[in-house]
């Protein structure tokens, strides 16, 4: 285990909260309360179908997604599959039942609440499906615990904006995709620089804001680590429609926003998508 920096450690306490329904301050720019029909709404409110929310075991989806990037991965039989940030689960358990038996999906996460949760939650998953090719592994994405190149798509859902080091977690995403290997991952990207005071935030850094890199250093960071094809497209509906009202980050960002501007201005949910070069 790589040395935690002090942002892993505010965000392992506030999403081990989350994942033992402790509540941590907020889950995420998509979400204003963890599980339950908050959670439903929520991920429906990101791009998942009612049907494939149906397939999951209960709690794997906690309301925490700002989009769907496992239905965008055209994902075949057979494929090896890693989530960064896997949470409870949500997108393994949808990538498993896409990749068959003969594939694999591999989560990880640093969060201890929530690798328990998401391994309680594969037993179910296992009993449900028959399945048997699901894992969750335990560690940081910037020191992801899998070996190089053995990995076909590369799935993350608004988690690297969490991460202190991003060109590292691009590094290393490039390190275990095998050549040809893509990605597809939803994130929050900035469109212009947060003011000050919520870029030091902890609501915001936890709420998925803060941490949010810019466009066009996303962009640099993807193409530093040989990455290709890079596509990034606005998922489509504003933050404000995301945003959960009633909410202490909702309430905070509205409050330190400049006069006359909006989230929006500011701040919205990509799809990332980008290959390896074969
Ligand atoms: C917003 S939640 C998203 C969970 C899941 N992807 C989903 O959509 O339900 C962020 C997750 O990423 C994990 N996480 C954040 N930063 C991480 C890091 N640097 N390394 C490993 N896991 C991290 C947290 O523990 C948490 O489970």
């Amino acid at each position: 285990m790589t040395t935690s920096h002090p942002t892993h450690l505010k965000i392992q306490d506030a999403y081990g909260k989350i994942a033992t329904s402790l509540g941590g301050g907020c889950c995420g720019p998509s979400s204003g309360c963890c599980g339950g029909d908050r959670a439903e709404e929520v991920a429906q409110g990101v791009g998942y179908s009612v049907a494939e929310l149906a397939t999951l075991p209960d709690g794997a989806n906690l309301g925490l997604s700002c989009g769907n990037p496992t239905a965008l991965a055209a994902l075949k039989p057979g494929e090896a599959v890693l989530d960064l940030g896997s949470g409870a689960g949500l997108d393994v358990f949808l990538a498993a039942q896409r990749v068959g038996p003969t594939g694999e999906v591999h989560g990880v996460d640093m969060t201890r609440e929530m690798l328990a949760k998401a391994r309680h939650n594969a037993a179910e998953f296992r009993r449900r499906t028959g399945l048997d090719n699901v894992t969750f592994h335990q560690g940081q994405i910037e020191a992801i615990p899998l070996p190089e190149a053995t990995i076909d798509v590369v799935l993350s859902n608004c988690v690297l904006n969490l991460s202190p080091d991003q060109a590292q977690v691009w590094k290393e995403i490039a390190r275990v995709l095998r050549p040809g290997g893509r990605v597809s991952i939803s994130d929050m990207v900035l469109l212009r620089p947060l003011p000050e005071a919520l870029k030091e935030s902890v609501v915001a850094l936890v709420g998925c804001i803060a941490g949010a890199a810019l466009v066009e250093e996303l962009r640099a960071m993807m193409a530093a680590a040989g990455l290709v094809d890079i596509d990034l497209s606005p998922k489509g509906e504003a933050i404000e429609a995301m945003l959960p009202s009633n909410d202490p980050m909702t309430a905070y960002l509205l409050s330190q926003l400049p006069p006359g501007t909006r989230p929006s201005d500011f701040i919205t949910s990509m799809i990332i998508s980008a290959r390896k070069p074969a």
